[in-house]
């Protein structure tokens, strides 16, 4: 949604024919960010390592509209060959492995992929001469659990992460802080966001699309604690305007390099909460109750309790605030998925 403030921004005067890599492009975010940076006449480049999760691009059109490289970012030379190939001014790195289930089960695949990962692309652009502006797609889960008390997080709280996923996002993050300081100058801001909902989300496992599936009744939804746990969303329209946000500013101002940046949207959203919000798109009373009767005795374990993010310090920098309300953005979700999910089968993504 545009705005007065992010018509600064957002326009085809700044972003037109900039060369952008984007990691991770057929990502969740990633496509997004596509979709938004080819609006804007921008040259995308991208890189995955799955070109089985092209499907969200395939469905908007956008997969011949990108130079897109099947490349592995734990592997540093086919990084350097991608960016000695192509003149990248800006860089959105989203790659990571994200999938909280897999980094507990199997936490060297994850910490090869967002930690090994980041450095490699990190030490690649180091060398390359036209790099103005990279943000790196850090966590809220990088800090680790805080008392509920001492919520919504800001960015001077400690890290202090524990689990798998949130240790290699953790990593990555204070890899990324080294490489901005005077050592190095290279022009990278770190971002610490909220979960994220919205279309083109096809990792089932995360809150959202999993109880869309249940609504749908194309499985049951299992509930991983009690539903009283406190999490933050954005929606991904707003991410990526987020995103556009500090990769200009960025690009225009090297003193920003170094800056990390919270967003969420200020307060906790019960799961329970989402999961009604949810059911009531199809006045599903059945399924929320027989839902709500199988929270009972569940734990969450292995993740975080409560976490929802401050935004004050992008507000007060750029005039930033999400805009997208939690209803408004789950029925926008809901519609795209209705139709995504009439033309492919979300069992092709687990
Ligand atoms: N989605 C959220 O709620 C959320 C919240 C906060 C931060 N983030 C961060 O934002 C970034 C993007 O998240 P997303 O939701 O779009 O995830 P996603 O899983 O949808 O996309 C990640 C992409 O990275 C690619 N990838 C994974 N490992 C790779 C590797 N080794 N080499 C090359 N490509 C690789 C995958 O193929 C996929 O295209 C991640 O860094 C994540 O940690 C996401």
């Amino acid at each position: 949604m545009q705005n007065k403030i992010s018509q600064k921004y957002i326009n085809k005067k700044f972003w037109r024919k900039k060369t952008v890599l984007i990691t991770g492009v057929n990502g969740f975010i990633g496509g997004n960010l596509v979709k938004l940076l080819i609006s804007l006449g921008a040259n995308v480049i991208g890189i995955s390592n799955d070109r089985k999760k092209d499907r969200f691009l395939k469905y908007e059109g956008l997969l011949n509209k990108i130079k897109y490289y099947k490349a592995d970012i734990s592997n540093y030379n086919q990084i350097k060959k991608i960016v000695s190939e192509n003149n990248i001014s800006i860089c959105f790195h989203l790659a990571a492995q994200v999938d909280v289930n897999i980094a507990k089960n199997e936490p060297f695949h994850t910490f090869e992929s967002n930690i090994r990962g980041t450095y490699n692309l990190l030490e690649v652009l180091r060398t390359s001469k036209k790099i103005k502006s990279i943000i790196v797609a850090s966590s809220d889960k990088a800090y680790g659990e805080y008392e509920l008390n001492k919520l919504p997080y800001e960015e001077t709280y400690d890290l202090r992460p524990r689990f798998p996923y949130d240790v290699s996002k953790a990593c990555a993050d204070l890899i990324t802080k080294s490489y901005s300081t005077s050592l190095f100058n290279l022009p990278v801001i770190t971002t610490r966001f909220s979960n994220i909902y919205g279309p083109g989300q096809l990792n089932f496992t995360a809150l959202i699309p999993d109880c869309m599936l249940a609504n749908f009744g194309y499985r049951k939804f299992i509930p991983r604690g009690n539903g009283r746990n406190k999490r933050d969303f954005l929606y991904v329209e707003d991410v990526c305007d987020l995103y556009l946000c500090l990769g200009y500013y960025l690009y225009n101002d090297n003193k920003l390099s170094g800056e990390i940046f919270n967003a969420g949207t200020g307060r906790g959203f019960r799961v329970d909460e989402i999961v009604n919000d949810i059911c009531m798109l199809d006045n599903n009373k059945d399924l929320y109750c027989s839902i709500k009767k199988s929270y009972v005795g569940k734990k969450l374990t292995g993740e975080i309790q409560h976490q929802f993010m401050s935004y004050v310090k992008l507000n007060k920098m750029f005039g930033w605030k999400p805009h997208t309300e939690i209803k408004e953005g789950l029925r926008s979700t809901y519609k795209w998925y209705n139709g995504f999910l009439k033309k492919y089968n979300y069992k092709d993504f687990l």
